[in-house]
């Protein structure tokens, strides 16, 4: 709490000029980010190097200062990377860290880094930086999680298993044919990623406070030193956008919604009541008391990581949506839910490929679930309608009086004699047994698409060249 000698402190050194005493205690507390935004030391060098050697090159500081400045910024560099770097939480940030070493290491000249910008385009560039890279990392990994998705789905393309609706048994399907869903929706969460590279990829630096500045300074030559396609085209607006770190959360929050209706599958299918699959023991845990339990623990994370992934996308879009242009300080609270997101993303698709690439699948327990339900009632339907020429409502109602029987004496419907079928209906024949077995239904559903698995195999090729 503040006490009288808070009054005594000394002003801030970096911007302090104005001030007669230093900072209260809490007020210290509140304003520092160090204790997390020390993560875009990096960033923060390699903004401050592309800077300094702009301003060299426009004539706005000498050469003899821009190299005192680099090579200062690249023995931080080393300091921060090896361990030997004492953060402060009085220098509040990671920009003013760094600033403030750099002073004690080369003297006056480092005054001259901040020429021609602010910290509001310092931060915006830091952090763009951390996101792209982040997002670049997520487009890898997703490809490896499809990579692992397509092996599984190659292995398995005729493998039968129930396909849900309601997670009642609906049709049966290839597992296969279940993995390419999952590879489609990673698809286009590795699509989203990259259009959000595209969107991010301009540069902040020399934005400056807001309104840009009136040192003759470069923007392209620093745009192009960073990597970026280009710089942003609107002061104002570079220094209050977010938009990037929201997206990269959008697009985890998607993608988590994703890895948690596998994970939750993945829980639902290695139950023994269904026995689909079984988890490695690399990823999967045992219980203190049940010897013969193995727990999904992996598979149960993954599903509450999406959860602390939507909080943070929530958190920063609240944070933002009241916010007058340009910056304010509120936008320092949007570093923790990215990185904290980042962190839970990464994890949670590790984790799945590992899953994926690892469990064993119970094709005979599949098989069998397959064919109860009578998830063969639709093909039979639509034989009554091709053979019979039965319209679809008609073969519909006919089908429905054949589950009931076979209900009522507890048998499949392939195991219905001809007698009991032709005396539902006369047009049926014995040639009806052929599509009421699970293989020959998934083999006649060849539309594009389907889950045939000729038709199951040209989705896997598809990926495939484009993986
Ligand atoms: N630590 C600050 C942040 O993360 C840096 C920008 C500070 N700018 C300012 N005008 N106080 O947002």
């Amino acid at each position: 709490m503040a006490d009288d000698t808070t009054d005594t402190k000394s002003s801030n050194q970096m911007w302090g000029g104005r001030f007669a005493s230093g900072p209260d205690a809490i007020m210290e507390e509140i304003n520092a980010s160090i204790g997390f935004d020390k993560k875009l030391f990096a960033q923060d060098i390699r903004g401050s190097i592309a800077h300094a050697t702009m301003l060299a090159h426009q004539g706005i500081i000498s050469a003899e200062d821009k190299d005192k400045i680099v090579h200062g910024l690249n023995t931080i560099l080393s300091e921060i990377e090896r361990g030997n770097f004492e953060f402060s939480r009085q220098l509040e940030d990671i920009h003013m860290n760094v600033e403030a070493r750099l002073a004690t290491l080369i003297g006056p000249a480092a005054g001259r880094l901040h020429t021609a910008r602010s910290r509001n385009d310092q931060v915006a560039l830091d952090f763009r930086l951390w996101v792209k890279e982040e997002l670049q990392k997520t487009e890898q990994m997703l490809t490896r999680l499809i990579a692992a998705f397509l092996d599984r789905a190659e292995e398995h393309a005729e493998s039968v298993m129930p396909g849900f609706t309601h997670l009642q048994t609906a049709q049966p399907v290839t597992f296969g044919h279940h993995c390419m869903a999952y590879v489609e929706m990673f698809g286009r969460d590795r699509s989203r990623v990259r259009h959000a590279i595209e969107h991010l990829d301009e540069s902040p630096i020399g934005a400056a406070a807001l309104a840009g500045t009136g040192y003759p300074i470069d923007r392209h030559m620093t745009a192009k030193a960073l990597g970026f396609r280009e710089p942003t085209r609107n002061s104002i607006d570079t220094v209050s956008d977010r938009d990037f770190a929201i997206e990269f959360l959008s697009i985890a929050a998607i993608a988590g919604m994703h890895l948690s209706r596998l994970a939750e599958e993945i829980v639902i299918w290695s139950t023994p009541q269904f026995g689909f699959v079984r988890l490695s023991d690399a990823f999967s845990t045992g219980s203190s008391i049940m010897p013969q339990k193995k727990n999904p623990d992996a598979a149960e994370l993954v599903r509450a990581k999406t959860g602390r992934i939507n909080g943070s996308l929530v958190a920063l879009l609240t944070i933002m949506k009241g916010l007058p242009l340009a910056y304010s300080k509120d936008m320092q609270e949007d570093k923790e839910q990215v990185f904290d997101a980042a962190e839970s993303l990464e994890l949670a698709i590790a984790a799945m490929t590992g899953m994926v690439r690892d469990m064993t699948v119970n094709t005979a327990r599949m098989k069998a679930a397959a064919g109860s339900g009578y998830s063969t009632a639709t093909d039979l339907a639509d034989w009554l309608v091709r053979e019979a020429g039965l319209p679809f409502r008609d073969a519909h109602h006919v089908t429905g009086r054949a589950v009931a029987l076979a209900e009522s004496k507890g048998c499949d419907l392939a195991e219905l004699p001809l007698s009991d079928l032709q005396a539902i209906h006369p047009d049926i024949t014995d040639k009806v047994y052929d599509v009421l077995t699970v293989e020959a239904s998934v083999a006649s559903r060849k539309s594009f698409g389907g889950t045939a698995p000729s038709e199951v195999r040209k989705q896997i090729a598809f990926w495939r060249a484009r993986n």
